[in-house]
């Protein structure tokens, strides 16, 4: 099996997609490689290729705090990445082939950090980890657990929560919800 630098410097290098010829930075992913709790996103904007860091714009200094209400410190206690690590034009949902030609390396990422929890944030995260008809709206929040052991849950993409806030109070209690299975299932989190 791989290992972390070695993932990290075939990603870095990747030109298996067309997301490759308008990329700034591959943006690979953030955090301790021991975390037990993995956050993933669909891809990569403009703040994050730029900076070839993973939500850095507007919607990842949401995240943040609202990580920080139930004591998640990406420096600390949680990795995060995205389904694509290349920016897809204006923001564009990643393609299907997109998404085939990445997920390769999520799937090392998850083999090598083994997390207890994944958080899928938004609909396009979650129909590629969770189940492809999740329903966002109907599931956030839903702990789903697959063959792998892994528990699973969706919460609204933070672009979503800065568009509409009023999906943010339903968001805070999936955090809650995040922390009460934590403490269930995690030793090195707290
Ligand atoms: N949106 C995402 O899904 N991922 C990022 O890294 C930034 C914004």
């Amino acid at each position: 099996m791989a290992n972390w630098e070695e993932l990290r410097g075939r990603c870095m290098a990747c030109r298996k997609c067309a997301l490759a010829e308008t990329r700034t930075n591959v943006v690979f992913g953030a955090g301790p490689r021991d975390a037990e709790v993995m956050f993933i996103g669909e891809g990569p904007g403009e703040n994050e290729d730029l900076q070839g860091e993973p939500f850095v714009g507007k919607g990842g200094q949401l995240l943040d705090e609202m990580l920080s209400l139930i004591d998640l410190d990406r420096t600390r206690n949680f990795y995060i990445t995205n389904i694509v690590k290349c920016r897809p034009p204006h923001n564009r949902d990643p393609l299907n082939t997109e998404q085939d030609a990445c997920i390769g390396y999520l799937e090392e990422q998850i083999d090598l950090l083994k997390p207890k929890i994944i958080v899928c944030l938004g609909r396009i995260a979650a129909a590629r980890l969770i189940k492809p008809d999740f329903k966002i709206t109907r599931e956030h929040g839903q702990w789903f657990r697959l063959e792998d052991g892994v528990w699973r849950m969706a919460i609204y993409h933070p672009a979503a929560l800065l568009r509409d806030p009023d999906k943010r109070p339903d968001t805070f209690a999936d955090l809650r919800a995040l922390r009460a299975k934590i403490r269930e299932v995690c030793t090195r989190t707290y």
